[in-house]
């Protein structure tokens, strides 16, 4: 059987992240041919062009774990309408020195939970615009709009609600899906 190794970004650094847990049931419906590692992001600095001729070893083992690779998975939440300053920190990182821009054709997709009925919506159409312009080859469907609610998801990624497990079980068969089909013509 052929695996694919699925990079994470969680876009919260809070130490009880609705995103993190929501990523462990992702992880735990996910097909069997997928594989996981997160890519973290919390000891990045704050990125600056001054440090393209020298980057710090945070920065260049977070441009190594995306080489490593083969499609990207971004867990956020929604923050203030956009995408959390970490994240955004995190991918402005990965996609510098000019010319070395670690998202370039890599299949991605997005998701995120809030406790907001919106489900991370406004958030994510920011995030699809960042990562249409740093060239990943984003998943357009199915969109996964989480409005999280502790009954739903166990601390350990368990999921207590069919329907939902149903839906986030499909949305990974069709990110592995897009995955193949990315790979296909854009290989690694
Ligand atoms: C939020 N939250 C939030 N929720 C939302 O649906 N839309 C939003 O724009 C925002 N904005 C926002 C800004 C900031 C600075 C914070 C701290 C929070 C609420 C958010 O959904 C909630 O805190 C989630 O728990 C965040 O996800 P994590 O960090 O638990 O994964």
């Amino acid at each position: 059987m052929t695996t694919y190794t699925v990079g994470y970004f969680v876009g919260s650094l809070s130490s009880r992240s609705i995103n993190r847990t929501l990523s462990k049931a992702l992880i735990r419906l996910a097909p069997d041919d997928l594989e996981f590692v997160e890519i973290p992001i919390k000891d990045l600095p704050l990125y600056s062009p001054d440090y393209d001729a020298d980057f710090p070893p945070a920065g260049t083992a977070l441009k190594e774990t995306i080489a490593g690779v083969d499609a990207v998975l971004f867990v956020s939440p929604e923050y203030n309408r956009s995408i959390p300053g970490a994240l955004k920190n995190a991918i402005d990182w990965a996609s510098r020195p000019w010319g070395q821009n670690s998202f370039d054709h890599v299949p991605t997709a997005l998701i995120g939970a809030s406790i907001g009925a919106i489900g991370t919506a406004v958030g994510q159409q920011s995030l699809r615009g960042v990562m249409a312009f740093c060239n990943a080859r984003l998943m357009t469907a199915p969109e996964a709009y989480i409005h999280y609610t502790p009954d739903v998801f166990g601390d350990d990624g368990s999921v207590h609600n069919e329907s939902t497990e149903t839906f986030l079980r499909n949305y990974m068969s069709e990110f592995r899906d897009h995955i193949v089909r990315v790979l296909t013509v854009l290989p690694r």
